[in-house]
């Protein structure tokens, strides 16, 4: 083997490391792609925060596998290219400001170690009903708890605000998501979600959300007016 290598050596000098290995080049990408993180999750936080702006759901607290998953679904075009789902279309946009695979990695953890944000509940349902059918139809790829199963490339659903897990139902069961041949994962799911009726998505909606979902966010009057404040007269 040495004398194979030193044989090597000799016959291809240009072969040699020098300023064009790709090691080194990788190791120039790695150090700007860490320079930029900071003002990359800033990017992200304008569709992706917590204030009343925000276009696209929140990712905190989400499952890094599924987190990375998505963003390489995104930047290869399997999810976000479909102009009549705008939502998705806006996202195909603002994933092309990652540049690597490094990048996808980076904030996918950074996203997957923050705290869970609270959510104001906005799908009604009878939980009861939700219960029943989310227990046989689709517990056994995202869990018994929604905590999800990886095995199946189930993500769990318990950091899904309400609006968010309600639209995409609807969009898997229109072919707007999980349409891409090659999206093996995105049509187990759309394949799931046919023929289920609206009542029966709000019904689930709510049980999931109201049982293992993010903490209720208060509105605007109960932030104002504190429940337990002792009256000032
Ligand atoms: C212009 C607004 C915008 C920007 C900027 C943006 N996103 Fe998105 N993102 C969205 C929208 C809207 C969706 C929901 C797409 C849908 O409805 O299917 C989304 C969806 C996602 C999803 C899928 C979540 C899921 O539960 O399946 C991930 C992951 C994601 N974005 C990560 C990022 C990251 C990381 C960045 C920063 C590089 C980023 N986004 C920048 C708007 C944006
Ligand atoms: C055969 C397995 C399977 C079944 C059954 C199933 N799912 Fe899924 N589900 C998946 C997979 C796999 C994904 C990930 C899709 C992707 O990679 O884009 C997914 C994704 C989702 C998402 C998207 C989460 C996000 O962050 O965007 C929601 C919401 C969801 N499922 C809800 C449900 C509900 C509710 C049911 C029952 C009606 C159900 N699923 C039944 C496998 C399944």
């Amino acid at each position: 083997m040495l004398a194979n290598g030193v044989l090597w050596a000799l016959l291809c000098s240009s072969c040699q490391p020098d300023q064009s290995n790709p090691l080194r080049i990788s190791k120039t990408m790695e150090k700007e792609s860490m320079a930029r993180m900071g003002e990359l999750v800033r990017e992200c936080r304008v569709c992706h925060g917590v204030e009343e702006a925000q276009r696209g759901p929140i990712l905190d607290g989400m499952e890094y596998w599924y987190l990375y998953d998505q963003l390489q679904k995104f930047r290869s075009g399997i999810r976000g290219q479909n102009p009549e789902n705008r939502s998705e279309h806006l996202m195909g946009i603002g994933i092309k400001k990652l540049q690597n695979d490094l990048e996808s990695s980076y904030l996918a953890d950074w996203f997957a170690r923050q705290d869970p944000k609270p959510a104001v509940r906005t799908v009604r349902g009878d939980a009861e009903r939700g219960k029943l059918f989310y227990e046989a139809r689709c517990a056994s790829c995202h869990g018994e708890n929604a905590e999800g199963n990886r095995l199946l490339a189930g993500p769990a659903l318990n950091r899904l605000e309400g609006w968010y897990f309600l639209e995409q139902m609807r969009k898997f069961r229109s072919d707007e998501r999980g349409y891409h041949p090659l999206d093996e994962t995105g049509r187990m799911m759309a394949a799931a979600s046919k023929g289920i009726a609206d009542s029966t998505l709000k019904d689930v909606v709510a049980y999931i959300v109201n049982t293992y979902g993010p903490e209720d966010e208060p509105t605007m009057f109960e932030r104002m007016v504190p429940g337990k404040s002792p009256k000032p007269f």
